[in-house]
């Protein structure tokens, strides 16, 4: 008996089974109720306990190797078949879709408030020289106003910089164009700050420039009042200050109300329940000469927002830094 199995297994592990059909006919030969097996476990029933020992060992590893061919052929056929069921056509599943970041969102709707009264953009280069800078906007070397910016300087040249307010593009606009200018410029500016709940190193500006024949300071506050109503809603609390700028004269600086209940409104608002959000001015007839537009017959304003500082007072956040950590914890709640 022991034979006839050797010789099944030698015949088993011979025969080509690729098809399906192969698969089944071996099947159906071996380890059908009627097949080889079958047959060949009722004679094993037969045999004395000793030539059990052997043969057993034989008919397990013919079953065995049977089973296998077929198992091999029959899972292929079922990857077959899935592939065929698979729509490769179906769109995926995007479960982590992410959102606009909530810098990107409040710039885009500053933005869209200056377009509806015919402020187009336009933007200009983070790494400047002096003269786009400081120099052309009032500020000649050694002049005092550049303490105010503390910058980061490419080491190898002084006269490069990474621009520490977009107010460079400004005067980058007005030397490639005549007035009536309209335009606002956001852009990333840079300063070497001590990072904290309301200053980084890093932050976003946007920049308003309007000249024209005969704008006043009057031009300038209706445009900052349409601006802040439009954005943090009609009943704001906005105030004027007079400040400072080389470039602008007057200035000013334009403040929100964030409120003065706890101890972080005192160290957002350095204990004033104010958060300024720009700074504003008729631009300096200095700047225009630099830029050789005839300061006795044109005149304009100009301004320079705080896109961090506007996203804290919209949507209440009262650490600056967390704009920038990309903890998702965060950004999830703009979504
Ligand atoms: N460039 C100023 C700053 O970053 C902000 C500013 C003030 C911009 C007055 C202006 C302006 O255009 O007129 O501090």
């Amino acid at each position: 008996m022991q034979e006839k199995i050797k010789k099944y297994i030698n015949d088993i592990k011979k025969t080509e089974v690729l098809t399906i059909d192969d698969a089944q006919k071996i099947k159906k030969h071996f380890l059908a109720k009627n097949g080889i097996l079958n047959d060949l476990f009722l004679e094993f029933k037969r045999l004395s306990n000793d030539e059990k020992k052997q043969t057993g060992k034989l008919l397990n590893t013919l079953k065995k190797i049977t089973e296998e061919k077929i198992e091999k052929i029959e899972k292929g056929d079922d990857l077959e078949k899935q592939k065929n069921e698979l729509d490769v056509t179906m769109p995926p599943n995007y479960e982590a879709l992410g959102a606009e970041h909530p810098l990107t969102r409040v710039k885009n709707q500053i933005i869209e408030i200056f377009n509806k009264v015919g402020f187009s953009l336009s933007d200009g280069p983070e790494i400047e020289d002096d003269w786009h800078n400081f120099s052309a906007l009032n500020m000649p070397q050694d002049h005092p106003a550049r303490d105010m910016q503390d910058t980061f300087f490419i080491e190898l040249n002084p006269d490069i910089l990474l621009r520490t307010h977009t107010s460079s593009v400004q005067i980058r606009y007005m030397e490639n164009n005549t007035p009536p200018i309209r335009i606002i410029s956001p852009g990333r500016v840079y300063r070497k700050e001590d990072i904290s709940a309301r200053a980084h190193c890093l932050f976003h500006q946007i920049e308003g420039l309007y000249i024209d024949q005969g704008v006043s300071f009057s031009d300038l506050k209706k445009m900052i009042m349409y601006f802040v109503k439009s954005l943090f809603g009609k009943e704001v609390k906005v105030r004027f200050r007079p400040s400072f700028f080389p470039f602008t004269e007057p200035s000013a600086e334009v403040d929100i109300y964030w409120g003065l209940q706890s101890e972080t409104d005192r160290r957002i608002t350095k204990g004033t329940g104010w958060l300024e959000i720009m700074g504003c001015g008729m631009i300096d007839p200095n700047v225009l000469d630099n830029v050789k537009i005839d300061s006795n017959r044109f005149s304009g304003f100009a301004l320079g927002l705080g896109v961090e500082r506007i996203a804290m007072l919209l949507h209440q956040v009262d650490d600056l830094r967390l704009f920038f950590e990309n903890d998702l914890r965060f950004l999830k709640q703009f979504k």
